[in-house]
């Protein structure tokens, strides 16, 4: 990764120290396409412009792929909402073989379970990649390229075990224009019954051949999308970065269950009775999503610092502040998924709003001047141990708090057990 090199924020205002360290940081590896332009240290207004292996985008903020990425009309709709990219739906060589059914979407309320009302939480999905002919997608990539020569289109692409056939789509895709790809290594359902999608994407053996094929072929940058659902997501991240892929995507959807329906007793989504575990999405799985990109970006911080690599954030994104979140563990750029599903294409405007916000509160001027600062906040929870253990020996040298459990009073439960110097 280009820059997830830092300088320590310490206390009190750091932010502007940490900006000026950031601003100086330069990418090393060159990347396949495009040039870099740097953020003015000028501007009044925050500077949300980025470039990430290459590409250039006004904003961080990319259409995930899936319903929103459907075809050309609502692909042109993000364009000119205001989204930094697009990715389109995932495309296969051959469409005939995705069926999908219906319903194939169930969402979990706040409330008790079936509640009709009450905010969506979390989504889950049983759709597939597109079942739109693959002539048809490509054509309609070319068409946004053309039209819109300067926005950053990106393919989504997933085939079945075979070089040729990965090899053919990526030549396809690529000769409409894209300016990059993302390889879906992490679809949760259906896919994997063929040998595809999360099922490359759980088994490095297979991923490192794949990812070997992949990146012989493409001349444009290659983004593997991981899936969630693995012990340890910082092993396929890595075996896609050391075989050749620019960048990695985090999360796809997780695997779940999204309930069961107490009138009928049938799981939901139900199709004709039945259903199938499928993915989960939305506010519901943002922890988690953090979580695995904190995992990804140390090890990135660690093994690939120095290269002009780029981490995407993914996961329960509908405020700016969550989009901040992911930029604060390391991420270039932030996808949104079901949030658009939700909130529409207009979404990115408050997005945008909500991030220069938050730039303003912490007077920093450009997405690097706060990328990854607060990935050196994470450790073992035996450092933790060690931290709280010098910290109580310096708070009973200055005597503050309780001195021990005979002095505990009960009124404040947590107040007084906060101040406890010993334990
Ligand atoms: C209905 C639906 C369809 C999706 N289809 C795809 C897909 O075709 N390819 C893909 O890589 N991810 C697909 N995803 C996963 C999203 O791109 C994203 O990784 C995931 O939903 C988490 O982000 P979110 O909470 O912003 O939706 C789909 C998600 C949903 C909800």
């Amino acid at each position: 990764m280009a820059s997830l090199s830092f300088t320590q924020i310490k206390t009190g205002n750091s932010a502007s120290r940490l900006a000026l360290a950031r601003r100086s940081t330069i990418s090393t590896r060159p990347s396949r396409v495009g040039f870099k332009v740097f953020a003015s240290e000028t501007q009044a207004e925050p500077d949300l412009s980025i470039t990430v292996n290459g590409l250039q985008m006004p904003n961080p903020f990319v259409i995930g792929s899936g319903p929103p990425g459907t075809n050309y009309t609502v692909m042109k709709r993000a364009f000119d909402e205001g989204w930094g990219a697009v990715i389109a739906k995932t495309v296969s060589l051959d469409a005939d073989k995705v069926i999908n059914v219906t319903p194939r979407y169930a969402r979990l309320r706040v409330g008790s379970n079936g509640s009709p009302k009450g905010e969506i939480i979390g989504w889950e999905n049983i759709e597939l990649i597109s079942d739109r002919p693959l002539e048809t997608m490509l054509k309609e990539f070319k068409q946004l390229k053309d039209e819109y020569p300067d926005r950053i289109l990106i393919a989504s692409i997933m085939e079945e075990y075979n070089k040729a056939a990965w090899q053919e789509l990526i030549d396809r895709v690529e000769q409409t224009g894209v300016d990059a790809i993302e390889i879906n290594f992490s679809c949760p359902h259906g896919m994997p019954e063929r040998k595809m999608g999360a099922a490359v994407g759980q088994d490095c053996a297979l991923l490192e051949e794949v990812c070997g094929w992949i990146n012989a072929k493409a001349t444009v940058p290659v983004w593997a999308k991981m899936t969630p659902n693995i012990t340890d997501i910082s092993q396929p991240a890595r075996v896609a970065l050391s075989s050749g892929c620019e960048g990695v995507s985090a999360i796809n959807t997780i695997m779940s269950v999204m309930g069961i329906n107490l009138n009928t007793l049938r799981p939901e989504p139900c199709v004709e009775g039945y259903s199938t575990p499928g993915g989960y999405s939305a506010k519901a799985v943002h922890p988690i999503a953090l979580g695995k990109v904190m995992t990804i970006a140390k090890m990135m911080k660690s093994e690939f610092d120095g290269g002009d690599y780029s981490l995407s954030g993914i996961g329960g994104v509908e405020t700016g502040n969550d989009a901040a979140e992911f930029i604060l563990l390391g991420a270039n750029t932030v996808q949104v998924c079901t949030g658009v599903m939700m909130h529409g294409y207009g979404l990115v405007k408050k997005l945008c709003a909500e991030l220069k916000d938050f730039m303003k509160k912490h007077n920093f001027k450009s997405i690097e001047d706060f990328r990854g600062a607060s990935l050196p906040y994470f450790t073992t929870h035996t450092d933790l141990v060690r931290r709280q253990q010098e910290a109580i020996r310096q708070r009973k040298a200055i005597k503050k708090g309780l001195q021990s459990d005979k002095d505990w009073t009960g009124d404040g439960f947590v107040r007084e057990s906060e101040s406890m110097v010993s334990n």
